[in-house]
């Protein structure tokens, strides 16, 4: 099995055939499915929640992995675990008790992680090491699909990726480290090098007509690492 995963983002599905578009892409080759909630408050766009979470679930024969753009975060959690979520992750400047937040969606039986916007600091990892399964690092602003991947974040997943590595050595215990927005064929080997494990794409994946190939394609990009 690839030391990476590929976590497709619905974002840029055909949403009149999603639950289609989910077993296409599990078909190709995706290790996560990559679920992104937005409310219209915290981002600018408006998507899906925990119905269409639901309804997805008994296509999804992997991990559903949701990304909440949404403030406040701590009443829709339980909602999503009840929807078939399996990773709940959540931006800190939404959350009022971040350390509330990631014991609430372990205590609802998901894994729990913090996703950092271009600009925001890595601080918040300071002390939530320990109730953390994955670290997202948006290489995008948050709230539209199809935007051009930020350089700097490559730095960020340089620095994230030497957080973990010195707490797995600490405590034997591992953390993900997720990357999202603008990963392409063509970028994703050095978005990996840079430290990624799991890279969401959304249309780099969907705006193309064989997934199995493009998933392929990145795949071999990655195998040069
Ligand atoms: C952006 C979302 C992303 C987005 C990625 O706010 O969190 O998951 O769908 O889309 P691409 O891969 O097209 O940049
Ligand atoms: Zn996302």
């Amino acid at each position: 099995m690839s030391r990476f995963r590929i976590a497709p983002s619905i974002l840029s599905a055909d949403f009149a055939r999603l639950g289609e578009e989910v077993r296409g892409v599990i078909a190709a080759g995706a290790d996560l499915i990559h679920f992104d909630v937005m409310d219209n408050h915290y981002v600018p766009n408006l998507t899906i929640g925990p119905l269409v979470c639901a309804a997805i679930k008994p296509h999804a024969s992997v991990p559903i992995d949701v990304h909440l753009m949404v403030k406040p975060v701590d009443r829709i959690i339980a909602d999503f675990a009840k929807a078939g979520a399996d990773i709940i992750t959540f931006h800190p400047e939404a959350s009022e008790h971040i350390d509330r937040s990631l014991a609430l969606i372990r205590d609802c039986g998901c894994r729990a992680g913090l996703v950092f916007n271009p600009a925001t600091p890595l601080a918040h990892l300071d002390h939530v090491m320990d109730k953390l399964d994955l670290i997202l690092i948006m290489s995008v602003n948050p709230g539209f699909g199809g935007q051009a991947f930020i350089p700097e974040a490559l730095n960020k997943l340089g620095e994230v990726r030497r957080r973990i590595d010195a707490y797995t050595e600490r405590s034997g215990r591992t953390i993900w480290l997720e990357v999202d927005g603008g990963v392409k064929i063509d970028n994703i080997a050095q978005i990996a090098r840079a430290g990624a494990d799991t890279l969401v794409a959304g249309s780099a994946i969907f705006s193309t007509s064989d997934y199995a190939a493009t998933i392929g394609a990145m795949r071999a990009a990655l195998a040069q690492i």
